[in-house]
């Protein structure tokens, strides 16, 4: 598939690039619980153009792409220009992605004390350098990533205006700055002020956790679409059910035996691509699938240290038996209360 920004059908729904998150593995899930008439454009995690590079093979195995997961956006962070244009080269020979991404929004001391990330919003002019040394060196439409600002939430007028003039393709906005981080709430109103300055695609992003969100963010902001982050977590099924509102649709509800089965195959996936060691860094997905689940509590603890597969499978059915047999219990006990206490008196 060929991506052009200008041209993909509105609204535009998007997986937000996530550092240890938005991995193969987790593209694939998403992709696997999505029809070709609801499935998002994913942005695979943010590597370092430098490592990438210097042919750093952890970073470059980062970049590697399952045919399942297409069409897929590879997000670079990095701020000297020809690094960052060589590494997109070696990406798009060795792997085409259909399109890439820089990061210049992330707020985390580790990114920004190197120019990077959001500290890019206070260069304009290096910030045009890398988009025109990018866009020269690859064949794929190049996105921007930013936020409102550093402190001054009004800054990405003037910085977003620069990425227009540099060649950017589309830019997506996090509604807040870098100084605040996650707190406060993601500016929707200045995100749809900004659109409205720009003519190249705008996406929002930040606060939009859920599908009825989603139709209030692109009611709010008129944006061309929406990248989703937190809101993917644990729930790969928000695009179908974004897709589901956006019809007039109630959301589809997620069953238990769907979310285990999910599980099942999101770990498959991530062992495929982690080996072993896999096992122990899936314990993150696991909380977000189980979070709020009603009964998964006294579960998690044991899902949390167990460091076998067949156990993580074997209180995975624990967890299912024990929501089967709770909703079993409701129902008898809506219809025949003298029932559900022998069953309860059997467990
Ligand atoms: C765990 C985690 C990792 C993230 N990693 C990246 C990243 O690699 N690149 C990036 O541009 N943003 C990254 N972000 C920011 C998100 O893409 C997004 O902008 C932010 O979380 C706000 O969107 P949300 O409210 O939908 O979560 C990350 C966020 C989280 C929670």
């Amino acid at each position: 598939m060929k991506l052009d920004w200008k041209a993909i059908p509105r609204p535009i729904i998007a997986l937000s690039p996530m550092a240890d998150m938005t991995d193969s593995s987790f593209c694939r899930t998403v992709r696997s619980v999505s029809t070709s008439s609801n499935s998002p454009i994913v942005f695979r995690e943010m590597v370092s153009a430098e490592a990438v590079v210097r042919h750093n093979n952890k970073t470059l195995a980062m970049t590697d792409i399952h045919e399942d997961e297409r069409p897929i956006v590879q997000q670079l962070f990095g701020s000297d220009p020809d690094t960052m244009a060589q590494a997109a080269r070696i990406i798009e020979k060795e792997h085409h992605p259909e399109g890439f991404d820089v990061n210049m929004g992330c707020p985390v001391y580790k990114i920004v004390h190197n120019f990077n990330g959001a500290a890019l919003m206070r260069e304009p002019e290096l910030a045009t350098q890398i988009i025109k040394k990018m866009k020269a060196a690859i064949t794929v439409p190049l996105s921007i990533k930013i936020r409102t600002g550093w402190d001054d939430p009004r800054e990405c007028f003037s910085f977003a205006k620069v990425i227009e003039e540099a060649g950017a393709d589309m830019i997506t906005i996090h509604g807040r700055t870098k100084a605040q981080g996650y707190s406060g709430q993601s500016d929707w109103n200045l995100i749809g002020e900004l659109k409205r300055t720009l003519s190249i695609p705008v996406l929002a992003n930040g606060d939009i956790h859920t599908a009825p969100l989603t139709r209030t963010a692109l009611d709010q902001t008129k944006t061309d679409g929406v990248l989703i982050a937190r809101g993917a977590l644990g729930n790969p099924w928000i695009f179908s059910q974004i897709t589901d509102v956006l019809r007039g649709q109630a959301p589809q509800q997620i069953t238990l035996e769907e979310r285990i089965r999910v599980v099942k195959q999101h770990l498959t996936f991530h062992l495929e691509q982690y080996g072993a060691p896999g096992i122990k860094t899936f314990r993150k997905h696991l909380s977000w699938y189980f979070r709020g689940v009603p009964g998964a509590r006294p579960f998690k603890e044991r899902l949390h240290t167990a460091d076998a597969v067949e156990t993580v499978y074997q209180i995975l059915d624990e967890i299912l038996l024990d929501g089967l047999l709770h909703d079993a219990l409701s129902d008898r006990d809506a219809v025949n209360p003298v029932a559900t206490e022998r069953v309860f008196m059997a467990k």
